[in-house]
C-alpha cells in the first residue's frame, strides 16, 4: 500500500499491537475464504485478456516470470520466492497506511509494502484505497524487471531524502505520475506501466484510447511541479521514452538543485499545458467535464 498519495481509511501513528516494529504484519493467506480468492480470479481474467495489447512489456514479463495466473490470491511466501531470486524485492503485508519514512525506509530496502484485504464483490469497478488486487497484479510485475526495481528503491532513499528537505509533496508527484499511472513507448505504440492503470479495467482503456486526456512526454521538473486526482481516471499521463531514459533522469540525477530551482515556482494545475510541453495527445477533457456536470 503506498503511503502518500493513495487515500486510505486506517492511519495509525504507531505499529498496530499485532503488527512488528517495522509495521509489517503476516499476510494470513489462510484465512483468505473461496469467495475472496474467486473475487481475485474474477478481476486477474478481466484485465488478462485486455493487457496484451495494452500493458508494458516488463509487465507482461512480470506476470509470467511470477506465474501470477495462478488461480487464487497469491501467497506472498510463494511470490517472493521468485521475485527475491529475480530482483531481490520482497512483498510485505501492512495493516494499513503506514508513515511516510516507514514507508520509504521498506522500499529502500526492496520491500514493497501491501494491504492484505481484498475488496469486496460489490467494486470490482473502483474503491478508493488500494486493495490486494492492486498493490500485488498492480505494483509486483513491474517489480521482477531489474531497471524498474532500482527506481523503487532508489525513490525509497529519494523520499527519506525529500523528508528532510521538506519536498515530499514535489516527490509524490513524480510517484504518482509514474509509479502509479505511467504510459510507456514502446515500438508499437504507447504502453501502460502505472499500477493504478493496469489494476483498473476502465483506466486501461482509458489512458490509451480515450480522446479526454493529455498524454505529455515525461519532464522530471514539469512533473515535481504538476498537482494529480486520486478521485477519479487521470487528466493527465506523462509518457517516458524507455524505463533506461527514467533511470537516467531519476536515479542518476540529484533532485537537491531541481527542488530549489521549483521552489519559486507555481504549481501546474492538472489538465494545463505549458510552455515547453511535449504533448503527444492534447486531450479534449470531455470525461472530466461530463463528471464535473458541467
Ligand atoms: N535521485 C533522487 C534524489 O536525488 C532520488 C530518486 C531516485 C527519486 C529515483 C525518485 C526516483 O533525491
Ligand atoms: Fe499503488
Amino acid at each position: 500500500m503506498l503511503a502518500t498519495p493513495d487515500p486510505a481509511t486506517h492511519v495509525y501513528d504507531k505499529p498496530p499491537a499485532h503488527a512488528n516494529p517495522d509495521w509489517t504484519i503476516d499476510q494470513d493467506w489462510r484465512s483468505y475464504n473461496a469467495e475472496q480468492h474467486e473475487t481475485w480470479d474474477i478481476l486477474y481474467a478481466r484485465q488478462k485478456d485486455m493487457l496484451p495489447d495494452r500493458a508494458a512489456q516488463a509487465f507482461l514479463n512480470g506476470i509470467d516470470i511470477l506465474k501470477l495466473s495462478k488461480p487464487g490470491i497469491p501467497d506472498f511466501a510463494e511470490l517472493n520466492r521468485i521475485l527475491m531470486d529475480t530482483t531481490g524485492w520482497q512483498v510485505v503485508a501492512v495493516p494499513g497506511l503506514v508513515p511516510d519514512d516507514v514507508f520509504f525506509d521498506h522500499l529502500a530496502n526492496r520491500r514493497f509494502v501491501s494491504g492484505n484485504f481484498i475488496r469486496r464483490r460489490d467494486q470490482l469497478d473502483y474503491l478508493q484505497e488500494p486493495d490486494i488486487f492492486h498493490d500485488v497484479f498492480g505494483h509486483v510485475p513491474m517489480l521482477a524487471d531489474q531497471r524498474f526495481g532500482d527506481y523503487m528503491a532508489a525513490y525509497g532513499r529519494g523520499g527519506l531524502r525529500a523528508l528532510e528537505y521538506g519536498t515530499l509533496k514535489q516527490l509524490a508527484r513524480l510517484y504518482w505520475y509514474t509509479v502509479e499511472f505511467g504510459l510507456i513507448q514502446e515500438p508499437d505504440g504507447l504502453r501502460i506501466y502505472g499500477a493504478g492503470i493496469v489494476s483498473s479495467y476502465g483506466e486501461s482503456i482509458f489512458a490509451l484510447e480515450d480522446p479526454s486526456p493529455n498524454r505529455i512526454m515525461f519532464d522530471l521538473e514539469r512533473i515535481l511541479r504538476t498537482e494529480y486526482r486520486i478521485d477519479d481516471y487521470q487528466q493527465n499521463y506523462f509518457v517516458i521514452p524507455s524505463l533506461d531514459e527514467l533511470l537516467r533522469v531519476t536515479v542518476e540525477t540529484d533532485f537537491k538543485p531541481v527542488y530549489d530551482k521549483i521552489a519559486d515556482l507555481p504549481d501546474i494545475r492538472i489538465a494545463e499545458i505549458v510552455d515547453g510541453d511535449v504533448v503527444l495527445t492534447k486531450g479534449t477533457q470531455a470525461y472530466a467535464r461530463s463528471q464535473s456536470g458541467e
